[in-house]
């Protein structure tokens, strides 16, 4: 249906002349497919997805910067792949332990910054197949155990390379001694267009494209238009969502906030992001890093993992949170402790945050509310009294305790809703469930 939509509108286009052809289409709205719209109403309903950054930055134990942090000539950088041997991965256990926790899809580098690519590409050695004694493509055999789990696949993939000699040089990477004088940004462009395609094409279908990096060299024309064009067309439902830190361009399915919920600017990348009408998502880290850091043992406690999520979802956008897998392959135990305590509570009080949009009472300093037709779902999070005012208008029929089902009396005037709370609330989150008229 929207295709028929596009084409009576280029037909409409063409009789009535005037400017030329591809200008005009350029001015044109995206049009998302039906497929594309269904994917992000799923995406939406989601809601809790898990990020993997992964590659072989991960041996040397200081995250996914390292190699530009401190200057490490690439060449030398590229001998970590020839030790790289994770001999204790596991899709099966991977997929099994955060399907688990309750997430609903897994969104991993497929290449990062670095350059190395963590599937088997025909377009550079340089990758988990061809460049390690591994030899085998981790993307693949995730994609296909995420199949058999009924969980969605999603592929990070890094607009910059710190390795190539292609990539022209950008605000990053500038010390890892990469020629100079071969930089091509059109032989470039084409392999990470070819890259895409094979992943797009490779590895069954693909839930997400989540893009990063074009804020290394932001006067640059980066083409995404034609990119995105491209990734829609291979697979329409495959949403596109690209970390440059402003509000979604055209093309775009969904728009991400980094380390910040949506409206919040705590960690300084969203000050030139407003909010869109796009589905959204924040990611987080569960410890301080992305990449594996040995050194940071600094996890946050479960609580605040929850409260964050059951934040992001009353604010209408999904979580992604992090984990940066060891060099053997496994993820870290304290991760993994996390992800069966977020998967406890999830087993309990799912229900409040799956298929929910943010609710009617907008987002207060004691918690947030989400909604689901005719439910909605008071999340109280820091609270010290038993009395709440939640300013609203829809008609309230019915209030209780979400743990027991016990009723919890209640006052509305066109101002709103008063709970009288028979205690005052405690525990991670106290879920007071409101059934509307
Ligand atoms: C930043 C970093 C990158 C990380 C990403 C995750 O853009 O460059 O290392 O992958 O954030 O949000």
């Amino acid at each position: 249906m929207a295709k028929a939509k596009t084409l009576s509108f280029i037909a409409a286009l063409l009789l009535a002349g005037g400017a030329s052809f591809a200008q005009s289409l350029k001015d044109t709205p995206y049009i998302p497919t039906e497929e594309n719209l269904q994917a992000r109403k799923e995406f939406q309903d989601n809601k809790f997805g898990i990020f993997i950054h992964w590659g072989i930055y991960s041996m040397v134990g200081h995250g996914e910067w390292y190699m530009n942090n401190r200057n490490i000539p690439r060449d030398e950088y590229a001998t970590l792949a020839e030790g790289f041997y994770p001999s204790k991965f596991d899709a099966k256990e991977w997929v099994s332990a955060i399907k688990a926790s309750g997430a609903k899809y897994i969104t991993i580098t497929s290449r990062h910054h670095d350059g190395f690519s963590m599937f088997g590409t025909k377009l550079s050695d340089y990758n988990i197949v061809d460049g390690t004694p591994f030899g085998r493509d981790i993307l693949k055999e995730l994609s296909e155990e995420c199949r058999r789990q009924g969980i969605k696949l999603h592929f990070y993939y890094s607009h910059l390379d710190w390795y190539r000699d292609d990539y022209p040089v950008g605000n990053s990477g500038r010390g890892v001694g990469r020629p100079t004088n071969r930089q091509n940004w059109e032989s470039y462009y084409e392999f990470m267009n070819g890259q895409l395609k094979e992943l797009l094409t490779g590895y069954g279908p693909v839930g997400a494209i989540w893009f990063d990096g074009i804020w290394d060299d932001k006067s640059r024309d980066w083409k995404l238009e034609e990119q995105y064009e491209m990734i829609h067309s291979l697979q329409p439902s495959c949403l596109i969502g690209n970390n440059h830190h402003v509000a979604p361009y055209r093309g775009e399915d969904f728009q991400m906030f980094e380390r910040d919920l949506p409206g919040e600017n705590s960690a300084g990348f969203s000050s030139g992001q407003d909010i869109s009408v796009l589905p959204l998502e924040t990611c987080q880290t569960m410890n301080g890093s992305w990449g594996y850091n040995i050194e940071d043992r600094n996890y946050k406690s479960a609580e605040a993992l929850i409260q964050f999520l059951v934040k992001a979802a009353g604010k209408n956008a999904n979580l992604l949170l992090n984990i940066g897998p060891q060099p053997n392959g496994e993820l870290p135990a304290l991760a993994l402790q996390r992800l069966s305590e977020i998967g406890a509570w999830m087993e309990k009080n799912g229900d409040t945050i799956y298929g929910t949009r943010g609710g009617d009472v907008a987002p207060h300093s004691w918690g947030v509310s989400t909604r689901k037709g005719n439910r909605l779902f008071i999340h109280i999070l820091d609270y010290e009294d038993t009395r709440l005012f939640l300013p609203m208008q829809a008609k309230v029929v019915k209030a209780a305790k979400y743990a027991d089902g016990s009723p919890i009396q209640f006052t509305q005037d066109k101002e709103g809703v008063i709970l009288k709370l028979p205690e005052v609330p405690s525990g991670v989150d106290y879920i007071v469930e409101l059934s509307l008229k």
